[in-house]
């Protein structure tokens, strides 16, 4: 059974709740899953783990400091390429529409893309990972969830 590692920074909680959604899609499409506080997590989790999905509150138009320190610290696993070709991903709360979401989200993504991993966009609803104004409602609820489907679908294909 493949590994999903998901790695996310909450203050007030609202991406900790779309982590758990997202945790609970992949685990109903049949994935184990482990769910880390960005404080907790190793490098050796990471590398061991065969996908990775990263959140963040949106900050400033970015991603919140503790994910870019992680993101940075995780150039101990670029040399020998450990994450290449795994499945990555990428969802974010955010304060507002025009906040800037789409703009973390795009750094999250990069990040991953630039250790050579595969991600996923969505055709329908938040085209490049799930994005919340606040609090999850059962929209975003629902977002995460379809997201965890398509992003299960890749894992399968990539190990196929
Ligand atoms: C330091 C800081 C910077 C923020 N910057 C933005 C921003 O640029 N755009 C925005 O829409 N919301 C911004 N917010 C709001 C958060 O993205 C939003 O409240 C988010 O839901 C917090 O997620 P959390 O509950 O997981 O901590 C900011 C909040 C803080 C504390």
């Amino acid at each position: 059974m493949a590994k999903i590692l998901i790695v996310y920074y909450s203050h007030g909680g609202n991406t900790r709740k779309m982590a758990e959604a997202v945790a609970e899609g992949l685990r109903e499409e049949g994935l184990e899953v482990t769910l880390r506080r960005v404080a907790e997590v190793e490098m050796d989790e990471v590398a061991a783990a065969d996908g990775l999905i990263l959140g963040s509150p949106c900050y400033f138009g970015n991603m919140a400091a503790d994910m870019k320190r992680f993101l940075d610290e995780s150039i101990k696993l670029f040399g020998k390429g450990e994450l290449e070709g795994k499945p990555g991903g990428a969802f974010v709360s955010t304060g507002g529409i025009g906040g800037g979401g789409e703009l973390a989200l795009m750094s999250l993504l990069a990040g991953q893309l630039i250790h050579g991993m595969v991600v996923p966009g969505l055709r329908r609803g938040g085209h490049l990972g799930p994005l919340a104004i606040g609090e999850p409602d059962d929209r975003v609820r629902d977002e995460c969830r379809r997201y965890a489907t398509v992003y299960a679908n890749l894992v399968k294909r990539l190990s196929a």
